[in-house]
């Protein structure tokens, strides 16, 4: 798999994804073809409480594609800058907004055109000025050094295949003392190499999820401190069965191989100063 193909292949689901949801063909969209997304999917279904859903725009609670809800686990206080790094249909990108209302402002950065315009609507609709769509790569980000406080991101950084470089801008556009503070899937022990190798894995937020102990050591050479990873939701048999299916692979066999192996988890770390 190239780095190439990979990102060629994910703009084009999850374009596919933000297409389907703009279209009203809710969440039947992705199924393994994106992370999660078919409803009562393993890895996105149920993230977010029904108070954080009902004060947002259907489209925006439709398009959620993460494991994870950074926000409600991330300190956030009025006056801070928010970047969500892969930003989706925005869910994130809104909640953080009003969280840091009033004088703060949230950036939401993603590289696909159909999930931008789908975020700008979402943000349109729910009526938050404070908030920005950049497009973009989290390869390299469009923001000054140091101008950030908190990055958010759910879900999107197993999908780079230059998790280095991800972690080096977002440790350049943080402040001193500034919070890194994503959900990600996340690997204890390891999967077979079929599993890793297989393209609709990676699109799906497996096949690219770092291991525990890889993440723990990538923030450190970085330059993170304060690093911890605590996980939110570990995927069991029946839900490795799930996202199995349609890959290609025996999903039986290979799911007794991953299961509990397989974790969505928050990822924690600040930048030392400040
Ligand atoms: C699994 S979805 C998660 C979306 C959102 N965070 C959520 O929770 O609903 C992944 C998103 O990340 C974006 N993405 C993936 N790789 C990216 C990259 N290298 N740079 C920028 N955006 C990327 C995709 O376009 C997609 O919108």
């Amino acid at each position: 798999m190239s780095t190439d193909d990979v990102k060629a292949t994910v703009r084009e689901r999850y374009g596919k994804a933000a297409r389907q949801v703009t279209d009203g063909a809710q969440s039947s969209c992705c199924s393994t073809a994106c992370c999660g997304g078919a409803s009562g999917d393993p890895i996105t279904s149920n993230l977010y409480t029904e108070a954080e859903t009902a004060a947002l725009p259907e489209k925006a609670v439709l398009a959620s594609l993460g494991c994870g809800n950074p926000t409600a686990l991330a300190e956030l206080h009025p006056g801070e800058i928010v970047l969500d790094l892969g930003s989706g249909g925005g869910i994130d990108v809104l909640l953080s907004a009003r969280r840091v209302a009033p004088g703060g402002k949230a950036y939401g950065l993603d590289m696909t055109d159909e999930m931008l315009a789908l975020a700008r609507e979402n943000q349109r609709k729910a009526g938050i000025e404070n908030v920005e769509f950049l497009k973009g790569e989290i390869e390299a980000i469009p923001l000054p050094d140091d101008s950030v406080d908190v990055i958010i991101s759910n879900c999107v950084i197993n999908l780079s295949t230059d998790k280095g470089r991800v972690l080096q801008e977002a440790f350049r556009v943080l402040k001193p003392g500034g919070r890194f503070a994503v959900s990600d899937v996340v690997i204890r022990g390891e999967v077979p190499a079929e599993v890793r190798r297989n393209m609709e894995l990676w699109v799906g937020c497996v096949a690219g999820a770092l291991t525990e102990q890889d993440y723990q050591q990538r923030l450190f050479e970085t330059g993170f401190e304060a690093i911890g990873i605590e996980p939110t939701r570990v995927y069991e048999f029946e839900d490795a069965m799930a996202f199995l299916s349609g890959t290609g692979l025996d999903g039986e066999a290979l799911a007794r191989d991953v299961e509990g192996r397989v974790m969505g988890a928050f990822v924690r770390a600040r930048k030392p100063g400040g």
